[in-house]
């Protein structure tokens, strides 16, 4: 089922109208789908079966709390890369023990909070943080589960800046050093080595590097349970694309396939920790078209939305649909139009040379994909509030993160105290 769908020539997100979205809380914004957050868990859930895998919802493709919990309530547990994202899976209702923090730099007082809360796994990525959390464990009087996330030098064949797992990038321990530093880690009393980890990048659109990336994980605790290291979890990390365009990635069905058959014969819990293919395709932004202007040699229809908003056309060169809110009769001509904000950066667009019906100033579009990385991802650059979240459950909706006031954000800095007099006053020498 498409959460997203014309209904009497409106879009509409379940049962709600995008259009009423718009007259009730204004453009741009997030507006995602508890149909299709529920239904893309599902899938994977379904997919993996009888396998005895954990489902760890990476939050860092969209942290909202209302779209956790959703997650958290269908079975899901977490993956988070920060004391930030900790609280917010904790927030949401994720069980501690159904938390794995990942990420190549936590810090002292992320490890011991997260060692507090009684987190389930640490995915440690190098020998100083095995020794940095076996300290914080000892101080505790604690044990912390960790798994060793190793870097197999497998090219994940996606975007250079989200591939993680070829020799020269910053995450995993060296392949070749993974065996010493596990026995150093089994070593220590304040760490429990439970496994081993890998995540390869994100957005895959092939199985193969998964594949081989998995083999040489399961190659590794084979070798380690021969010398007597029982290695009881794999986690596999995420990774799974999302059709934005004309890529066909595998589905959770063909992916879980690939894991029983590298797995097979194994004696160990798995750990999946899946973000955009769980959101991706539940979310869109909707954006105003503010004017269309005609150069001498292109089209530029300028909307609310910019790359503060939504990064990832402007970060990655990434291709998201856009559809016209309202359905364009069928067969309506299209022209090649750019589709770009209001930001005063050339990069700062959503789509170049793109086919789109004809669109008039007021007119609302719906940016495709954006559940993941969408949100979490903006600033308030160009003095721009971050944009609000909606969520959508059968008919109705709800603001699930509301758009800031501008006096809330400027009162978010603070003058040192000798700017404190308006300049004005300073000028004609007037005391306080
Ligand atoms: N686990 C780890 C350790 C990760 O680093 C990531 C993503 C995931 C899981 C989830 O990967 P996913 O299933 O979502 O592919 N901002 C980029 C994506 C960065 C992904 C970073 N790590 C984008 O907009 O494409």
């Amino acid at each position: 089922m498409n959460a997203f769908a014309y209904r009497n020539g409106a879009l509409h997100a379940e049962e709600v109208a995008l259009a009423d979205v718009a007259a009730g809380v204004g453009t741009p914004f997030y507006c995602y789908a508890t149909a299709a957050l529920v239904d893309r868990y599902r899938d994977f859930a379904d997919a993996l079966g009888q396998l005895p895998a954990r489902i760890c919802y990476a939050l860092k493709a969209n942290a909202n709390l209302a779209v956790v919990r959703t997650l958290a309530e269908a079975g899901a547990g977490a993956d988070v890369v920060s004391e930030g994202e900790l609280r917010r899976a904790l927030a949401a209702g994720v069980a501690p023990s159904d938390v794995v923090f990942s990420g190549v730099g936590k810090t002292r007082d992320e490890l011991a909070f997260a060692l507090e809360a009684g987190i389930g796994q640490f995915n440690v990525e190098s020998r100083p943080e095995l020794a940095l959390l076996h300290e914080v464990a000892a101080a505790a009087g604690r044990t912390a589960p960790v798994a060793l996330r190793v870097n197999p030098d497998i090219d994940a064949g996606t975007h250079d800046k989200i591939a993680t797992g070829r020799r020269g990038d910053k995450f995993g321990i060296d392949f070749a050093d993974a065996p010493d530093a596990y026995r150093t880690g089994a070593a220590l009393d304040g760490i429990d080595m439970v496994g081993l980890a890998v995540h390869i990048g994100s957005q895959l659109t092939s199985l193969a590097p998964f594949r081989a990336a998995f083999r040489r994980v399961v190659e590794l605790a084979r070798a380690l349970a021969a010398e007597g290291r029982a290695v009881r979890r794999l986690d596999f990390g995420g990774g799974l694309g999302i059709p934005y365009d004309a890529e066909r990635p595998p589905g959770p069905a063909e992916y879980a396939a690939m894991i029983r058959e590298v797995t097979a014969g194994l004696d160990c819990a798995l750990v999946l920790e899946p973000g955009r293919a769980l959101v991706g395709p539940a979310g869109v932004m909707v954006t105003r078209v503010l004017y269309v202007k005609d150069s001498a040699t292109r089209r530029f229809v300028i909307v609310d939305g910019a790359m503060n908003d939504l990064l990832r056309p402007a970060l990655y060169q990434a291709y998201h649909g856009i559809v016209p809110v309202v359905e364009p009769p069928a067969g309506a001509a299209r022209a090649l139009v750019d589709v770009v904000g209001p930001v005063c950066e050339t990069g700062d667009g959503f789509a170049r040379a793109r086919p789109l019906p004809p669109v008039a100033a007021g007119d609302l579009l719906a940016i495709e994909g954006a559940g993941a990385y969408g949100a979490v991802m903006a600033s308030g650059y160009n003095g721009r509030p971050l944009v609000p979240e909606v969520l959508v459950k059968g008919g109705e909706y709800a603001v699930v993160r509301p758009r800031p006031d501008h006096a809330t954000l400027l009162a978010q800095d603070r003058m040192p105290h000798w700017l404190q007099q308006p300049r004005m006053r300073r000028a004609r020498g007037e005391s306080r």
